[in-house]
């Protein structure tokens, strides 16, 4: 049974996120299944990388989980508590203890405002601290996220992307959070500024034992950063897992192709652009049975109809697939090697 000391800090249970889409004037009403039935947990002090291609539903799973969505199925809860059609008091806490950090660093943050009136506004808000120590905190924030005290004084269009990523994230850490949803947020900066900004993420993990939602389709960034990785594909996660045993040993067709799209293991180099021959479905239409089956090269008849793939397991390294561990081995060539999961957790 989970206890306050090892319940997780977030936990999704089946959760769905639809959008209706209006169709010609004629059809009838249709709907994006966006999120589809997706369980996941995050641990305190924990970095969940989320990962999938464009329009897989990284986005409104992030946002959904942080209660910036509305759910249809399922539920959340946070520190134990359900939030989903929770108290308002615990819906409270998960508003004063998680952020969000968005890609575009200029659009998170006010440009009318200084960074030090932005960050201040916060901490006033959410009383953080007393009045007469607000600028002080203020300045304590932005060392912390490698700006000067000076920058305080600065807006938003005078400073480089970088630096504003850093104001985005001393913005988010003035409420003192325990989770961060961090969505793209390297993605717009150049690679020698995604380098320093995930060290600092890395840095404030270790100082402030602050739980990461990382979302980023970057696999490089996240095997760096991220203790556990979840693929998402069509608003499902197709596997999830530790990092290290998700990106030596992809289990997923899906996964391996985007591990085997990583161009060499070099965590400074950003992955290519084309990953996958052929573009995601629409999430209009799903297909069938699994739905990566019409660009799989493995897809079986059993694949194209029916019900969804199985998930298999090994410790907890979890896929959904028809495969058996048997096919492992044309399947997964790149894979191939002595690195043994069941032995490993
Ligand atoms: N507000 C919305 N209204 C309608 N469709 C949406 C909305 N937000 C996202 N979608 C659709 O949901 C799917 C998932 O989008 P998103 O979560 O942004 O994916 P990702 O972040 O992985 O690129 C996409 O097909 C997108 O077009
Ligand atoms: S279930 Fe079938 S189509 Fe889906 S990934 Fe596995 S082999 Fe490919
Ligand atoms: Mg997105």
């Amino acid at each position: 049974m989970s206890t306050p000391a090892n319940w997780p800090l977030l936990e999704a249970d089946n959760v769905s996120v639809t959008f209706p889409v209006s169709g010609g004037l004629l059809s009838k009403k249709r709907v994006v299944h966006a999120v589809n039935q997706v369980t996941l947990k995050i641990h305190a002090g924990e970095t969940l990388g989320l990962v999938g291609e464009s329009g897989s539903g990284k986005s409104t799973l992030g946002r959904a989980l942080l209660q910036l969505e509305k759910i249809n199925e399922g539920e959340v809860r946070f520190d134990g508590h359900r939030v989903t059609h929770g108290l308002k008091s615990d819906i409270a806490r998960l508003r004063l203890q998680t952020a969000m950090i968005f890609q575009d660093p200029f659009a998170s943050l006010d440009p009318r405002q200084t960074l030090g009136e932005s960050i201040s506004e916060v901490l006033r808000v959410h009383r953080k601290v007393p009045r007469n120590q607000i600028s002080a905190r203020v300045e304590e924030l932005l060392t912390l996220v490698g700006l000067r005290p000076e920058h305080a004084a600065a807006k938003p269009g005078q400073l480089s992307g970088g630096q504003c990523q850093r104001a985005g994230i001393a913005r988010a850490l003035a409420i003192e959070p325990r989770l961060i949803v961090a969505d793209e947020c390297v993605a717009a900066l150049d690679v020698s500024i995604q380098g320093q900004i995930v060290n600092l993420l890395m840095d404030l993990r270790e100082k402030m034992g602050l739980a990461i939602l990382f979302i980023a389709h970057d696999l490089a960034i996240v095997r760096r950063l991220c203790d556990r990785v979840a693929v998402m594909y069509l608003g499902r996660i197709v596997e999830e897992g530790p990092a290290e045993a998700v990106f030596t040993h992809p289990r997923h067709p899906y996964t391996a192709a985007l591990v085997s799209a990583i161009p060499e293991i070099d965590p400074d180099k950003p992955l290519p652009q084309e990953t996958l021959a052929g573009e995601p479905p629409s999430p209009v239409a799903i297909p069938q049975g699994c739905a990566f089956h019409p660009r799989c090269p493995y897809a079986q008849v059993q694949c194209r109809t029916g019900a969804l793939p199985p998930t298999r397991q090994i410790a907890d390294h979890a896929w959904t697939c028809v495969l058996t561990h048997a096919g492992e081995k044309s399947v997964f060539p790149l894979t191939e090697g002595s690195f043994d999961e069941a032995q490993a957790s």
